[in-house]
């Protein structure tokens, strides 16, 4: 399926299912907490925050992307962009967890005779939040994915916000299984490369707002007033998936440059100096290499970092990354609600933040009068994600 179709079949699913459709805006943010649009829920950030009326409940988008957070992963995967398309619904206080699960599983794997994109099932995983009941349930029970492909991570791990004051909550992400030519068997919780199982969405659960801070060092301000979903999917990376490609720069609408590339420079793609094949393709895994299109020979010197972001300090009180498959309910200390955790061990629920939340002068969030002061405690959030892998 080319691009432009599957960037069709998103618009026309979600207008059917009673989003209004709204256009790309801006690669310069009109957010100003950022500089560049880095994700499509960048435009919507007032309404998501509660600091101006949503003119619609819920929205769709597939917005033109710059993302900053993920720029060093660039020329290191087959999967990272300077440049990319991000396809997203939105809620804003409308559906939330449930409803952004059964948007994103029925599109994904509804048929293309019946509009949807026509992947298998059975090649999808996800990966939530441990102490996300409400998704474990939606995902096992009602929607019935086996338990083993439902896999539990630290908030850490599975949190999302643009890495300054804002919306911030845990996600689903759903990762595709290319199949045991691209990596190990296990997950995303083990495939920590990426090139396995592919993050293809990202559905987030909005329901903090997170201040001032460095890296994964920033205080928890409040909570939401209404909760809001904003989800992302890679459209480049449905196009690698869905056209069989070994990377997203061959798919139909990416190729192109690397095309014009080759007639200007004289230079052929996929043939380093010493000569070379295609690049990136199956059995890559098998056979121990990790050869990337741009950067022929940088598996040959060095090994790709870790995608996964680094665990916040102090270190929260979970083993290393891990795939827990307890059912809900399992042992060890349960909380009433997630803020509680967030919170840490010293208080109870974060105050719902009413219309506290306002900006100073500068423009940065600032908690309002309603919102408890802790002076010289510091609440450690468990870190923003910092982007798609
Ligand atoms: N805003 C969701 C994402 O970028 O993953």
């Amino acid at each position: 399926m080319r691009t432009s179709e599957i960037r069709t079949r998103w618009l026309d699913y979600f207008a059917a299912n009673g989003h209004e459709i709204r256009p790309s805006v801006s690669l310069v943010s009109p957010e100003p907490s950022i500089l560049f649009t880095v994700a499509g829920m960048v435009p919507f950030i007032p309404y998501i925050l509660g600091t101006q009326q949503p003119p619609w409940p819920r929205a769709a988008s597939v917005q033109k992307c710059i993302r900053t957070n993920d720029i060093d992963n660039v020329g290191r995967t087959t999967r990272h962009g300077t440049f990319f398309q991000m396809s997203g619904n939105f809620s804003f206080g409308d559906y939330f967890k449930e409803g952004a699960i059964d948007y994103a599983w029925e599109l994904l794997t509804s048929g293309v005779d019946r509009g949807g994109y026509g992947l298998d099932g059975e090649r999808l995983w996800m990966t939530i939040w441990e102490e996300d009941e409400v998704s474990w349930n939606h995902l096992t029970r009602t929607i019935g994915v086996p338990e083993r492909r439902v896999q539990k991570l630290p908030f850490a791990e599975i949190s999302w916000s643009t890495g300054q004051p804002g919306p911030a909550g845990s996600c689903c992400e759903i990762h595709y299984d290319r199949g045991p030519d691209y990596g190990p068997d296990g997950g995303p919780a083990v495939d920590t490369r990426g090139d396995r199982f592919l993050e293809i969405w990202n559905l987030v659960f909005d329901e903090f707002i997170r201040g001032e801070g460095r890296g994964h060092d920033f205080e928890l301000v409040g909570k939401l007033e209404r909760t809001a979903i904003d989800t992302g999917a890679g459209l480049e990376r449905l196009a690698f998936i869905m056209q069989d490609k070994p990377n997203m720069y061959e798919i139909d609408e990416v190729y192109p440059v690397i095309a014009a590339a080759e007639t200007m420079s004289g230079r052929s793609y996929g043939r380093g100096a010493a000569g070379g094949r295609r690049l990136g393709g199956r059995r890559a895994y098998a056979r121990g290499r990790r050869p990337h299109p741009l950067r022929p020979h940088a598996h040959l010197r060095r090994r790709a970092p870790r995608q996964r972001r680094a665990r916040l300090r102090p270190a929260p009180p979970h083993p290393p990354r891990r795939a827990l498959h307890a059912p809900a309910g399992r042992g060890g200390r349960r909380h009433a609600d997630p803020a509680d955790r967030l919170q840490g061990r010293h208080e109870g629920l974060l105050p719902r933040t009413g219309g506290a939340v306002a900006r100073d002068q500068r423009g940065r969030l600032r908690r309002g009068g309603r919102l408890p002061a802790h002076p010289g405690r510091r609440h450690h959030h468990p870190g923003h994600r910092g982007g798609r892998r």
